[in-house]
C-alpha cells in the first residue's frame, strides 16, 4: 500500500492512446499513490492537451518542450519533474501493458534497485514480430552485450519499461543519443540489483511508431558514446596495442632463436609464438583488464590457459579468412591476411571480455 510512484512517459503524437492509457494506469495502480508525468515534444496532434484535460481526475502532469526531440532525453528531463522515490518509465502507446507495473513494484519492494519488464526472459516475447525484426533487436542487445559488458547481465537492455529507486539516477549524468535510456541508466546509474519480469510486448493499435533507421544509426551512436565514456573503447583500444606488442616479441624472438642460436626455425616459430602469447597475457591482466583480475595464483592460471585456448582458436580464424579471401575470392594474400589479422582480433577479444576476464 502507498508505495508512492512517478512515471514518466514520453510522447509525440499519441492523442489516440492516452484516454486508454491513463485509465488503465489508474486500475493497475488503484493500490498506490501515483503520478502521471508526460513529457510532449510539443505533438501536432493535441497529445498534450487532451492530456492535460485528464488532470481534474487523474494525477497527471503535462510537460511540453518546445525545442527538443527525443525519447531518452524525454525521460532524462522528465527526472526533474518527478517527485517519488520510486520512479517509472514507459511508453505511451500501450505496448507497454500497464498491468505490469504491481509486479515490477513489488521486486523492487522485495530489494531490486531496477525492475525491467523483458522481453527475452520466461514470460516475455514480442507480439506480431517477424524473423527480420527479431534479428534486428536480438542483433541490438548482442551488440551492447559485446561492447559494454556490464550490460550482460541484463537480457533486454534495449526495454523502455522499467521502474527504478530515485538513488540510481540521483547522481548520474545521463547523456543519451536516441531511444534506449535504459542502457544509459544502466551504464551511468549507481545499482546492485536488476529483476527482469517477462512481459509481451504487444502490437501497436493506435498511432505510427516513431522508430526508424535515423533511431537506429542513433543506436550505434550511443554504444559508442558509452563506450568512450565508460572507458571500454579505451580497454579495446589496449587491448590492440598489447596485440601489435605480441607481433613485435613474436617476431624478435624468432629472428633470435633461429639467428643468434641457431634452431630450426619451426621450433623457433613455436616457443616464439607461445611466448607472445604468454607476454601478451600478462600485458592483458595488468594493463587491459586490471578491473577483472580475481586475486590468487590458481586464478591467474586459469585465465592464462582459458588465454591460451582463445588465441590457439583465434589462431584458426585468422588461417580460415585468409585461405578463404586468398583461395576462394582470389584476394592478394597479405591484404587476405590483414583481415585475417582483424577478425582474429575482435575474436579474441570477444572470447577474451567473455570467458577468459569475465
Ligand atoms: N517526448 C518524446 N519525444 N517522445 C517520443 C519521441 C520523441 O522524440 N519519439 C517517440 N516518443 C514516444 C512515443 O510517443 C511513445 O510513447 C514512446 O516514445 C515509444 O515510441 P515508439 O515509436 O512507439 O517506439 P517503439 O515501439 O518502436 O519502441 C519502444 O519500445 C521498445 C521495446 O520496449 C521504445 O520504448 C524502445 O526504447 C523500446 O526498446
Ligand atoms: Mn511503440
Amino acid at each position: 500500500m502507498s508505495t508512492a510512484i512517478s512515471i514518466i512517459i514520453p510522447t509525440y503524437n499519441e492523442r489516440d492512446n492516452i484516454i486508454a492509457l491513463v485509465k488503465r494506469i489508474a486500475q493497475a495502480l488503484s493500490n498506490y499513490e501515483y503520478e502521471i508525468v508526460f513529457i510532449d515534444d510539443n505533438s501536432s496532434d493535441g497529445t498534450a492537451e487532451l492530456a492535460e484535460s485528464l488532470s481534474p481526475k487523474y494525477p497527471v502532469k503535462v510537460i511540453v518542450r518546445k525545442n527538443k526531440r527525443g525519447l531518452a532525453s524525454a525521460v532524462v528531463d522528465g527526472l526533474g519533474y518527478v517527485e517519488s522515490e520510486v520512479i517509472g518509465v514507459m511508453d505511451a502507446d500501450l505496448q507497454h501493458p500497464p498491468e505490469v507495473i504491481p509486479y515490477l513494484v513489488k521486486e523492487l519492494v522485495s530489494g531490486a534497485d531496477v525492475a525491467i519488464a523483458s522481453r527475452y526472459v520466461k514470460g516475455g516475447g514480442c507480439q506480431g514480430w517477424g524473423l527480420i525484426r527479431r534479428i534486428i533487436s536480438r542483433g541490438a542487445i548482442f551488440l551492447a552485450h559485446l561492447l559494454l559488458p556490464s550490460t550482460r547481465k541484463v537480457k533486454d537492455p534495449a526495454s523502455g519499461f522499467f521502474i527504478l529507486n530515485r538513488r540510481v539516477v540521483a547522481n548520474a549524468k545521463l547523456r543519451p543519443t536516441g531511444y534506449k535510456i535504459l542502457l544509459e541508466i544502466l551504464m551511468e546509474g549507481e545499482f546492485q540489483n536488476v529483476a527482469e519480469v517477462g512481459y509481451i510486448f504487444t502490437t501497436r493499435s493506435k498511432g505510427e511508431s516513431k522508430l526508424n533507421a535515423r533511431q537506429q544509426i542513433d543506436y550505434l551512436k550511443h554504444i559508442y558514446s558509452l563506450m568512450r565514456r565508460t572507458g571500454e573503447l579505451l580497454r579495446f583500444i589496449k587491448f590492440c596495442l598489447v596485440g601489435i606488442s605480441g607481433i613485435l616479441v613474436n617476431m624478435g624472438l624468432l629472428w633470435l632463436l633461429t639467428e643468434v642460436a641457431g634452431l630450426f626455425y619451426l621450433l623457433s616459430a613455436a616457443i616464439s609464438i607461445e611466448t607472445s602469447v604468454v607476454s601478451n597475457f600478462v600485458l592483458n591482466d595488468f594493463f587491459t583488464f586490471p578491473d577483472r583480475r580475481l586475486p590468487g595464483s590458481k586464478s591467474f592460471f586459469s585465465r592464462l590457459v582459458k588465454y591460451n585456448l582463445v588465441c590457439v582458436a583465434g589462431l584458426g580464424v585468422n588461417m580460415g579468412v585468409l585461405w578463404l579471401l586468398t583461395d576462394v575470392f582470389g584476394i592478394y594474400y597479405l591484404i587476405a591476411n590483414l583481415c585475417g589479422i582483424a577478425a582474429a582480433t575482435l575474436w579474441n577479444y570477444t572470447l577474451s571480455t567473455w570467458w577468459a576476464w569475465k
